[in-house]
């Protein structure tokens, strides 16, 4: 369903902590709006011919770091789209610039019971190896919080299903 309730000039980057539902609400927020999407983190394993875990098991977090950035400047460069990105890319610096400038922003905000619930599930992120989702997912939130509230909007409800919360993220986008 095409609402075309948002007129595409520019790219809509998700941003939040892991488990937030970046890309699967990113996935039916694209075909809602009519915009092609795109995961960044499988931009960057696709890249590298590595999965995110091999990256940082092979080079380590900065390596991939640097890979994020580059990947991030490339989609933010090309036609509008949807852009699921991963947790840390809004924390980088030059990255959050780029996207505040080009992009609209959207923070999904949500409780870390939620999050750590949806992350337990999976174990394929690097951060959470050998750790206790909830207590690494509070502290990221801490310190990342103020910094992903930089972003243009922010919608919150983590726990509702998921097409109310792409209603919510049409909505605001449609009030803008
Ligand atoms: C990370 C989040 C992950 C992935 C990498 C690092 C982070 O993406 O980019 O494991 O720093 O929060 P998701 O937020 O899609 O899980």
């Amino acid at each position: 369903m095409d609402e075309a309730p948002y007129c595409a000039e520019r790219s809509i980057a998700l941003i939040g902590l892991m488990g937030a539902g970046k890309s699967t609400l990113g996935r039916r927020l694209a075909r809602r709006i009519g915009l092609p999407f795109v995961d960044a983190d499988e931009e960057i394993e696709a890249a590298a011919g590595l999965s995110i875990a091999e990256i940082f098991e092979r080079h380590g977090e900065p390596h991939f770091r640097d890979g994020e950035r580059r990947v991030l400047a490339r989609l933010i460069a090309g036609p509008p789209r949807v852009i699921a990105t991963g947790g840390g890319a809004f924390i980088d610096a030059e990255t959050r610039a780029l996207i505040l400038e080009r992009c609209i922003a959207i923070w999904l905000d949500a409780e870390v019971e939620t999050l750590a619930e949806r992350v337990g599930r999976r174990g394929h992120r690097p951060l959470l190896r050998g750790k206790d989702p909830r207590l690494l997912l509070q502290s990221l939130a801490e310190t990342r919080g103020p910094i992903y509230a930089e972003a243009h909007l922010t919608i919150r409800g983590g726990a509702l299903p998921h097409e109310k919360m792409v209603d919510r993220i049409v909505a605001a986008l449609a009030a803008r």
